[in-house]
Formats: structure tokens, C-alpha cells, sequence
């Protein structure tokens, strides 16, 4: 059975803490916007898709709770800042904010293009991948609410036959690859291995990786995107030794106000997720960190963008504003 990341139930939003994952199944109740942002903000819901469906039923809160929409809308645009998924959701309740059945309406109609885009992402994205893949941070059910983007097309390629193990990038600082990919691959019973990220390079250059997909929180009409730090990276290398790379995601990830990923947020988190590995200290009392939560990959590293309107080559401009009707 699919993994939800959320419930709307008796006025209550449920989110399942992705902080706790995955040792335990624990459930979050929200009952007012504020709640859902600050959820959002913890971390307790994380993954573009899903804090954008998260942030929509935030606003159904606000009705719920009597908070001024305007507050709310306010209090949600402050959680994080780097995924787009977030606003566009946002700007699509706003038309919706004096009526609450208007708004559980939208909110339900964002959550349900969710399952149907990735369902076709996942389609498209199986046809390019081939044997040993290797996935960055989580992507699967838990970040979108729907199928998944660059996970949704790995099991649908392993469904198909054509992959047939997965490399999992455990994704420091945050382990979102070790608590969460790797618990939603086991569960889908696919044959995954964890590595640290600084593996990676050592398996591209034995041969064992055939190709690379990841997600994305937000991309520019060149095609840069940014996504889970330690992507650029992984970018890098994959050209490096030959390999495809292929970000999957929805376009409604595309933020069509920018034009390069120059322009892209980039969340700054608390340095304490880097000095501390679930609440162990790991490094001198005091010492400075930095924590970066997303880096920016440039659009000539990118062999092809799997969308659910199908995969796009170069140029990715022409081909992203097609796709967009711009
Ligand atoms: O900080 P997170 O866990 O919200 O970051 C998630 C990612 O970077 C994902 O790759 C991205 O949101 C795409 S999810 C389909």
C-alpha cells in the first residue's frame, strides 16, 4: 500500500511525522494555518509536492480556525522558501479565500493533479532508466502525496523489468535518502543499497551506475534547477563519467518568473542539523557549520527533464516554455 504523507479528516489536517520515520509512525494533528506552517517549517511534511498540498489545506484551515487569510497565506509563505510547489499552491487558493467549501474544493483538486501528473512522470521516466540507479534525497509518495517523481518513475521501471537495483544516497545533513527512500524502496520490496553521498563517484567510475535521477523544488525557464544539496554534485559527476541525469518533476515546479536558477531561494537551515546526527553531537561544542538545504544544478548537466508531458531535451528554454504554452 502506498505511503500518505497526509490525511483532511473531521477539519484536521494529519500530517505523518517524516521527522520520526523510520522508527515510528506517528501522526501530527493541525488544526489552524499557523500549525501547518510551523509542520511545514519542522519539517514534520517536507518534499516540493507535498508542502504545496500541505500549505493548500493550510488555508482550509485558516477558515476553520477564523484566522484572517491574509495572515495565514503570510505565515505559510514563510515556512520554506526554496520550493515553488508551495506558492503556486498558495496563489491557486487565493481566489478561494471567502468561501470554505471553494477552498477545500481547490485544495482537494491540487492534491488530486498531484496523483495524475505523477502518474504520467512515472510513465515517461521508466523509459529512460535502465539497470543500476542512483536517487538522491526522497521523491517517493512521502514527498508529493501522489505516486512520487524521480522514486514514482524508478518503481514503475523496476515494475517493468527494465531496473533493477536502486543506489540510495543516505543525503546529509538530513537523511531524507537513509530514513525515508530506503524505507519507501523496502517497503515496495525493491533491491536498494544505502551509500553515504561521497560514495557515489567510486560506483560511477566502477560502472555500476548506469544512470541518475533526482527531484527538484523549483526550476528556472534555462532548465538550472535546485534541489536537495549535494545534487550539483551528483550532477557533476554523472557528466563526467557518461552517465544520463535526469531530474522528474511536475510543471508546476517551473517557476516561469525566472529565468536562470540564479534566481532561485536557497533555504539557509540551522547549523545544528549539520553538528548533530539525531541529537548526538558530532563535532566540537560551538564550532560553526553551514547548512545549505539546496544547491542550484546548471541546465547543461541535465541530459533530459522527465515531466508529465514527457521527457525534454535541449534546448531546454524552447522546450520548457512549450511545455508551459508560454
Ligand atoms: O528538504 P526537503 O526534504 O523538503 O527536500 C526535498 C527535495 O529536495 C526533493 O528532492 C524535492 O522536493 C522533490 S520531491 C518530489
Amino acid at each position: 500500500m502506498r505511503l500518505l504523507p497526509f490525511r483532511f479528516e473531521e477539519n484536521t489536517l494529519w500530517l505523518l511525522d517524516q521527522r520520526r520515520l523510520p522508527f515510528e509512525e506517528v501522526w501530527v494533528a493541525c488544526r489552524s494555518a499557523q500549525e501547518a506552517a510551523q509542520a511545514i517549517r519542522a519539517m514534520v511534511v517536507r518534499g516540493a509536492p507535498a508542502i504545496g498540498v500541505a500549505a493548500a489545506y493550510g488555508m482550509v484551515l485558516a477558515h476553520l480556525s477564523g484566522e484572517p487569510p491574509a495572515e495565514a497565506d503570510a505565515a505559510l509563505r514563510q515556512s520554506r522558501p526554496t520550493a515553488v510547489n508551495l506558492f503556486y499552491a498558495l496563489e491557486r487558493m487565493r481566489p478561494h479565500w471567502g468561501s470554505l467549501a471553494a477552498s477545500l474544493q481547490e485544495a482537494q483538486a491540487i492534491w488530486a493533479e498531484v496523483e495524475a501528473t505523477e502518474k504520467a512522470i512515472s510513465q515517461h521516466g521508466a523509459r529512460v532508466l535502465r539497470g543500476q540507479v542512483l536517487t538522491h534525497c526522497n521523491t517517493g509518495p512521502l514527498a508529493t502525496g501522489g505516486h512520487g517523481t524521480a522514486l514514482g518513475a524508478i518503481l514503475e521501471a523496476y515494475r517493468q523489468g527494465r531496473v533493477q537495483h536502486v543506489w540510495v544516497d543516505e543525503t546529509r545533513p538530513y537523511l531524507q535518502g537513509a530514513r525515508l527512500t530506503a524505507y519507501e524502496l523496502q517497503k515496495a520490496g525493491v533491491p536498494a543499497t544505502l551509500i553515504c553521498d561521497n560514495m557515489a563517484a567510486h560506483l560511477m567510475a566502477k560502472g555500476q551506475v548506469d544512470a541518475v535521477i533526482v527531484g527538484a523544488d523549483r526550476m528556472a525557464l534555462n532548465g538550472d534547477f535546485a534541489n536537495k544539496i549535494g545534487t550539483y554534485a551528483l550532477a557533476i559527476l554523472a557528466r563526467h563519467h557518461g552517465i544520463p541525469f535526469y531530474p522528474a518533476l511536475p510543471l508546476a515546479t517551473v517557476d516561469p518568473r525566472l529565468e536562470t536558477g540564479a534566481q532561485i531561494p536557497i533555504e539557509e537551515r540551522p547549523a545544528q542539523e549539520v553538528t548533530t546526527l539525531r541529537g548526538q553531537p558530532i563535532a566540537p561544542p560551538g564550532f560553526p557549520a553551514a547548512h545549505p538545504a539546496f544547491d542550484v544544478t546548471p541546465h547543461p548537466l541535465i541530459t533530459g527533464i522527465v515531466t508529465e508531458k514527457g521527457v525534454l531535451y535541449p534546448p531546454f528554454d524552447e522546450a520548457l516554455r512549450r511545455a508551459l504554452g508560454l
